[in-house]
Order: structure tokens, then C-alpha cells, then sequence
């Protein structure tokens, strides 16, 4: 990335505020890290825990300029500031998602958000449809997307180079929850296990709604039926551990669909295999910067970032020569930088390079929270082919 647009159109780096991500939460220090790593942002104000002296205390303690005790209170403050955020980032338990998005969304923001969008239908089409009437940019942070060797899939496949898709295999496996620990009780039950907090699956909230989004950037195809199992392998659990689906896509492909919580001693393992009619890519999580592609008609090929074969849309997601790894924040930083550029452009009358808008959006987050309610749906009905797409949906509380 050369240069930088949002000093180029607006003249000084967008203002951020923040909402969660405070003590013991791993994923707040990466948004931190991802908005200030090309310089498109500063941190002017954040809220980051729901109680308001740990909150103050934990933004204070980072040297946030303005620290508030929770977040409609860092709404209200930062909208009535003169020199206020201009974007928000939303990072706290799923549950309180819809309600901070769609405060922020009345108020101006631009916005940047965890996943999954929200925990219902009902809630997911009120903030596409706020999103559509405000023109506010709207980022979901399914951070798979940013890697330049996840980018280079999906511009190869745009370019036809597989042929037409007929297969896809994708897994999310992780080992975190496999033993068979519950949460203790007496400490309050931790949100990701509350169903009303955490949402209907815990599985395919945390990781079902990024393999789903993976699939759907790389191919650039949709589900449309979806024949599932949720469920828990870890013996009285009451919370979903594992789900597997056989899926049909909207141009008739087909589809496996693997994740769990519960693989003993296995990390990270997001994978994905796609096979068209000319060949095959894969590409896998924990070596990020190999994606290997396999000809119909020739040998074997590796692609890696900035190497020989790099197209456009994955030379943008690189820092450095080919031969010097980037990961997971640097993929992180590819949406928080992609969004700034769109943000900016939106706020000067400017126009966005095109190659800025392939981050995630309330509508992808929409069809992520689509595939978890007809994968359950599927699951009660003892694996029943079931409708995922948008328009079908229920709009039902699972
Ligand atoms: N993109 C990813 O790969 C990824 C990875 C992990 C988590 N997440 C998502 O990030 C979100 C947070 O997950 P986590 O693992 O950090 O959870 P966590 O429980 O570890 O941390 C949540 C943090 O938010 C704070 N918080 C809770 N309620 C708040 C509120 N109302 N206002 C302000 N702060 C509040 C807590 O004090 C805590 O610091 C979830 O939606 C989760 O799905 C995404």
C-alpha cells in the first residue's frame, strides 16, 4: 500500500473511537494494532469495559485521549466533540453488537465491527437495511479476508483461471475447548456460553459465521441449501462444539463444511480447498502465505505474496518483498486500511480505489448469521436440506 489515502483526501488520519477490547480480551489489542499499522487512524477515544471505572481505567491506562465508562456514553460524547471520532469500532460480546451499531449509525459514524454482525435475523436486516439508508461505511471484521494469499485466491478465481467451480472444502477446526471443563458457574456464566449473550451456537459463532464468509469471498458463490449436524462432542456440554454440513451453492457446486472447538491439540486450522473445472486452489490459516494451485493440466504451482504471478488485488494486501512473512495482523490491518480508504472517500466526495472494497460488509455478516440459523434449522430436523438463502430467512430468534 503506497502512500496514504485518507492524509491524501482528508488531509489528517480518520479519529476512532472504540468500544470493548479491554482486559483479558485478545481480540481488542488487534484491533488497536490493525487501525494504527499503516497510519490511517489515531485512537481518540474509547470505552472498553461495562463497568465504567474499569472501562475509564483501561482506556486511561493506554493513553487513550478520551476515555468514557461505557459506550453510548462515548457515542453521545464523541458525536457532540468538535473534533470527535469519525469511525467506530465495535469489539465487545455478540449480544450488544446491533444495539451499539445501530446507535452508532444514527449518530454518523462509520463503523467497523466484530462478527458475527448479531445473534438474529431480526437484527441483522435492521442493520443492513440502517446501513443502506445512512450510505455509512460499514466494515465487519471477518479478518481471514485480509490475507494477500487469501486475496490472490478469490482474484484468480474472478479471473476464471479454476474454470467453473464445482467443489469446495472448508474447515475451522481448533482444539481450545477440547476438554471437558465447564465453565464455573459460581464466576457468573462467561458470555460466549450464554446463548442469550454469546448467541445460538458457540461453534458457529465464533468460527462457523468466518468459515462461511471465507468460502463466499474465495468463490464468490452462495449458499443456497444447507444439510447440517450442531451439536456438541464433548460429552455433557451445553454449549455446540462441532458442526459439519454438506452444502449446495447457487451455481450448483457443492460443498463440505467442517468446524470445531474440540480437535485435542489442534490450533488454528482454518483450511479451504476449492476445485473448478481447470483446477484446484488450497490454502490454509497456519501458513498463511502459501496458497498452493493445482492445474488440470500441468504441475503444481505455490503462490506466495508478492512472488512471481501476484495479481493486483493481492499485491495491495503486501508491505514487503516477496520472502518476508506477514500474518495475522497484517491481514487484520488490511481491512482496518481497506475501510479508511472508503471512509475517507465517502467524507470527501471522493472516489475509493476499487481494489479498497473487497473488506466484509453488514451485508456479508447478514448471510453469516443466515447460514448459522438454517444450519440449526437443518440440525433440528435431523440434517433436512434447508433454504440459506437471504431472502428466505425467518427472521426468527433461534
Ligand atoms: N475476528 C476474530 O477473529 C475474533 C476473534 C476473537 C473474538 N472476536 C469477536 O470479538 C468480540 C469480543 O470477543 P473477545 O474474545 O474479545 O471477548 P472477551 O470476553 O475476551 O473480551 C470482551 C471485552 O469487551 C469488554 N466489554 C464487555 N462488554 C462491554 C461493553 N458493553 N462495553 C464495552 N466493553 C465491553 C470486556 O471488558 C472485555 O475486555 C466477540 O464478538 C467475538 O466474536 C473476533
Amino acid at each position: 500500500m503506497d502512500g496514504n489515502p485518507v492524509i491524501e483526501m482528508l488531509g489528517r488520519r480518520l479519529r476512532l473511537g472504540v468500544i470493548g477490547g479491554g482486559p483479558g480480551s485478545f481480540i481488542g489489542a488487534m484491533h488497536r494494532t490493525a487501525a494504527r499499522l499503516d497510519d490511517r487512524y489515531e485512537l481518540a477515544a474509547a470505552a472498553m469495559s461495562s463497568d465504567p471505572d474499569r472501562s475509564r481505567a483501561a482506556a486511561e491506562q493506554l493513553g487513550v485521549p478520551r476515555a468514557y465508562g461505557g459506550g453510548h456514553d462515548l457515542l453521545a460524547g464523541e458525536a457532540g466533540h468538535e473534533a470527535g471520532a469519525d469511525v467506530v469500532a465495535i469489539m465487545t460480546p455478540n449480544d450488544t453488537h446491533h444495539e451499539y451499531a445501530m446507535a452508532a449509525l444514527d449518530l454518523g459514524f462509520d463503523v467497523i465491527a466484530d462478527k458475527p454482525l448479531t445473534n438474529t435475523m431480526a437484527e441483522a436486516r435492521k442493520v443492513v437495511d440502517k446501513v443502506a439508508e445512512t450510505g455509512l461505511v460499514f466494515c465487519l471484521t471477518h479478518n481471514y479476508t485480509g490475507y494477500p494469499m487469501v486475496r490472490q485466491a478469490r482474484a484468480m478465481v474472478a479471473e476464471g483461471q479454476l474454470g467453473e467451480l464445482r467443489l469446495v472444502q472448508v474447515e475451522y477446526v481448533q482444539g481450545g475447548k477440547a476438554t471437558e471443563d465447564d465453565p464455573d458457574p459460581s464466576d457468573g456464566l462467561p458470555w460466549r456460553y450464554d446463548p442469550v449473550r454469546g448467541g445460538p451456537s458457540l461453534v458457529m459463532g465464533d468460527i462457523g459465521t468466518h468459515a462461511h464468509n471465507l468460502v463466499r469471498f474465495i468463490t464468490g458463490l452462495e449458499v443456497a441449501e444447507v444439510a447440517a449436524e450442531v451439536g456438541h462432542i464433548v460429552p455433557n456440554r451445553l454449549v455446540d462444539d462441532y458442526a459439519g454440513a454438506l452444502l449446495r451453492f447457487d451455481n450448483g457446486a457443492r460443498g463440505t463444511f467442517w468446524v470445531t472447538q474440540a480437535a485435542a491439540g489442534v490450533e488454528n486450522c482454518l483450511r479451504i480447498r476449492v476445485s473448478g473445472t481447470r483446477g484446484s486452489l488450497e490454502w490454509m490459516q497456519e501458513q498463511p502465505t502459501a496458497l498452493t494451485v493445482k492445474p488440470i493440466d500441468g504441475p503444481v504451482e505455490l503462490r506466495t505474496p508478492n512472488g512471481p504471478g501476484t495479481l493486483p488485488l493481492a499485491a495491495r494486501a503486501s508491505r514487503i518483498v516477496a520472502g518476508h512473512p506477514e500474518g495475522f495482523h497484517e491481514g487484520f490491518a488490511n481491512l482496518y486500511s481497506d475501510a479508511a480508504e472508503a471512509i475517507a472517500a465517502r467524507r470527501s466526495g471522493r472516489t475509493a480505489d476499487p481494489l479498497a472494497l473487497h473488506f466484509p460488509t453488514a451485508y456479508d455478516g447478514a448471510l453469516g448469521v443466515r447460514f448459522v440459523e438454517a444450519a440449526m434449522t437443518s440440525s433440528a430436523a435431523n440434517g433436512a436440506w434447508t433454504d440459506a438463502t437471504y431472502e428466505e430467512a425467518t427472521d426468527g430468534t433461534l
